[in-house]
């Protein structure tokens, strides 16, 4: 663990929402009346908060409305949070630590960490996701499958590219976006995407997701037009 110098993430950052279509949506920010309290926004708190909008809430799309604003409101008050993190092995070039996992509850919560210059495979997560970029500068480059079908159960796993009669894994790419330290860019499960470090510093962020439904987990490549299960 490293300490480092608290960013603020304050109402004035920005927050995205990339939806099944692979549209990027500007959430609106609010001002949280939280700081004006004295107290401070700890870990299980804001842990048993989330479990109160799962519960409440079955629509992604509201969950995740929920959610958004207590990211922002626990990284500024924990700010600890921000330097928990493990450093990555420079050949992998990221690394993952988890902060929260447990069995037969739906989210995780974990800090991941990119080095300069490294870029991740085109997937989904198969479950919403909520990023906020605490340090670094990552552009988030959003893609869309072209047809709308899914991949047939097993056969993008199966099938070599050249055996394809259609092309239902096919994706294009629709949009980039780049993140800033405080900045929030939430995902709805068949949100496709794609992240590169553009900073020269790593990217660090605090990540938060529902539970993957890994049979509809993918990577995409984009020249075959196949996915494959992640
Ligand atoms: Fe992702």
């Amino acid at each position: 663990m490293k300490r480092q110098m608290k960013r603020q993430m304050n109402f004035e950052n920005n927050d995205w929402l990339v939806n099944d279509h692979g549209q990027l949506e500007v959430c609106p920010v609010v001002e949280d009346q939280w700081e004006n309290s004295g107290q401070t926004y700890r870990l299980y708190r804001f842990l048993t908060d989330i479990e109160d909008i799962l519960w409440r809430y079955d629509d992604d799309r509201q969950r995740l409305e929920q959610i958004r604003p207590l990211v922002r409101r626990l990284l500024n008050s924990s700010y600890w949070l921000q330097g928990e993190y493990k450093a990555p092995n420079p050949e992998r070039g990221w690394s993952v630590l988890t902060l929260y996992e447990e069995p037969d509850f739906p989210l995780t919560v974990q800090t991941v960490v990119w080095l300069p210059g490294r870029k991740s495979k085109i997937h989904n997560h198969a479950t919403w996701g909520i990023v906020a970029l605490v340090n670094g500068q990552e552009k988030n480059v959003v893609w869309r499958r072209s047809s709308n079908k899914s991949p047939k159960k097993g056969f993008a796993d199966e099938q070599k590219p050249s055996d394809r009669s259609d092309q239902s894994d096919r994706i294009e790419q629709v949009g980039e976006q780049i993140i800033n330290p405080g900045d929030i860019i939430s995902f709805t499960p068949e949100a496709i995407h794609h992240v590169e470090v553009v900073s020269e510093e790593p990217t660090i962020t605090f990540n938060l997701y529902g539970l993957t439904n890994y049979k509809q987990r993918y990577t995409f490549d984009p020249i075959n037009h196949t996915a494959k299960l992640f």
